[in-house]
């Protein structure tokens, strides 16, 4: 790991956070109490606030580790440290990130106190952790340490600002901004999408060795399961809709949609994260002819990225929804669209010249025949917005979910998002 950044990167850094931050967002928006947690400093005599445990997850630059424990030094004094009995009542005892008390904190120290208390969650298998770190891979370059740190700085920034049921809470920061201890203290999630649609690929090739063949949408598999399984995915593909809407709605692009960005936390509620290359899309960077952005080429991840910002031409918020919309064909089909496409030039030459895509299942609903084939149009005027495809999908979940429980479901969680929605637009006239 390197451990030395000259003054003059530190400069620089800290020049591009002003500039990834100068736009309206973080003008009308107000940043959550964040606190910090010590990492260890042998030379500063400081001891490591945060028991790391297994690795989670890991991306090109970052890891993803359980916090297994959180023990504080005491450098709170004067900050208003709470005891757990100053707590009210209604949270104390088992809680979990949905039940992270809000509005309720004056300050970061009580905020420390109360994550240190309630770290870990018991139940039936054991004891788990509430919260992982994200920080640098211990063994990058030079130039990717640089890189890396910038990122997760900017992604720190952002988070601190969003407030979305279906979006990732960054409850803490770790070590000192712009040094390789630097990480970010999140929500422990259990699993990617990508690890649940492997869970729906083995569901379904169980369906199929019964002798009841067929995929999601032909109606072969058993009923039973092919409805939990439809029910399951326009859920996630619903929340993840409303999430994107509000990250439109905040002038946002968030550029990196992929079953490893997102995940499912204790409840088995989606939530995206890794926001890494999000972008405000300021008036500096708007392009008059396409009414599109100067943005950088090739931002994301190759199979999901929208040939107009494949091929470097100006792009915005209709290119997070072609990636949406792959994303989405995936989900449904239990396969990978372009897994077959590599190579950079033969994505360039079939996904953006070409307008290749995948056959999409003539049996699924289609309702969501349309919304795929309309979000991964060549054409980014003809794609719907998140805002329609929200509204859609939240038909196609009532019309999918026949049973009462998933029905109430969907009522809370169109409700969590109508409320989430109510606050944003709150916050925007108050500013
Ligand atoms: N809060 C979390 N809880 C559990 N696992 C997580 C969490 N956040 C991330 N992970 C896991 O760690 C992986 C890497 O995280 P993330 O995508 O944020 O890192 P990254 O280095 O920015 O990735 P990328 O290569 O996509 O830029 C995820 O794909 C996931 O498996
Ligand atoms: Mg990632």
């Amino acid at each position: 790991m390197v451990e030395t950044l000259s003054e003059e990167w530190i400069d620089k850094a800290q020049a591009k956070l002003a500039n990834a931050s100068k736009g309206n967002f973080f003008q009308t928006t107000e940043a959550r109490l964040i606190p910090t947690f010590d990492r260890g400093d042998d030379a500063a005599a400081i001891d490591d606030e945060l028991t790391l445990g297994k690795i989670l997850g890991e991306g090109a630059f970052c890891e993803v580790k359980e916090i297994s424990a959180i023990k504080l030094n005491n450098n709170d004094a004067g900050d208003g440290e709470v005891t757990p009995a100053d707590l009210p009542s209604e949270h104390k005892g088992d809680t979990d990130e949905a039940d992270f008390p809000v509005n309720l904190f004056q300050s970061k120290a009580e905020i420390r106190t109360y994550m240190s208390d309630n770290c870990l969650r018991e139940d039936g298998t054991g004891s788990h952790s509430r919260y992982a770190l994200k920080q640098l891979k211990p063994n990058n370059s030079q130039k990717h340490v640089e890189q890396g740190l910038i990122d997760l700085s900017i992604e720190a920034k952002f988070l601190a600002n969003l407030n979305h049921p279906s979006i990732i809470r960054l409850r803490g920061l770790s070590g000192t901004p712009l040094t390789t201890n630097f990480g970010l203290v999140l929500d422990r999630l259990y699993m990617t999408l990508e690890d649940q649609m492997d869970a729906w690929t083995a569901t379904k090739k169980d369906s199929m060795s019964n002798g009841l063949c067929g995929c999601l949408g032909m109606g072969k598999m058993d009923e039973e399961t092919r409805m939990g399984m439809l029910v399951s995915v326009v859920t996630a593909a619903y929340d993840l809709s409303c999430a994107m809407r509000y990250i439109h709605d905040q002038n946002l692009v968030y550029r990196d949609f992929k079953p490893e960005n997102a995940g499912f936390d204790v409840r088995g509620d989606v939530k995206i994260f890794d926001f890494g290359f999000c972008k405000e899309l300021t008036t500096d960077l708007f392009d008059k002819p396409s009414g599109q952005y100067k943005l950088t080429k090739r931002t994301g991840s190759q199979p999901y990225i929208a040939p107009e910002n494949f091929v470097g031409k100006p792009y915005g918020k209709p290119s997070d929804v072609f990636s949406f919309g792959v994303l989405l064909w995936e989900m449904l089909h239990c396969k990978f669209a372009f897994y077959h496409l590599p190579n950079p030039k033969d994505y360039t030459d079939l996904v953006c010249n070409r307008d290749f895509r995948p056959a999409i299942d003539k049996s699924l609903p289609l309702r969501l025949q349309t919304i795929i084939s309309e979000s991964w149009d060549p054409d980014y005027r003809k794609r719907p917005t998140f805002k329609r495809l929200a509204i859609q999908l939240g038909v196609e979940l009532r019309d999918v979910s026949s049973d009462q429980d998933a029905l109430n479901r969907s009522e809370q969680m169109l409700d969590k998002s109508a409320r989430s929605f109510r606050v944003n637009a709150k916050k925007k006239t108050t500013h």
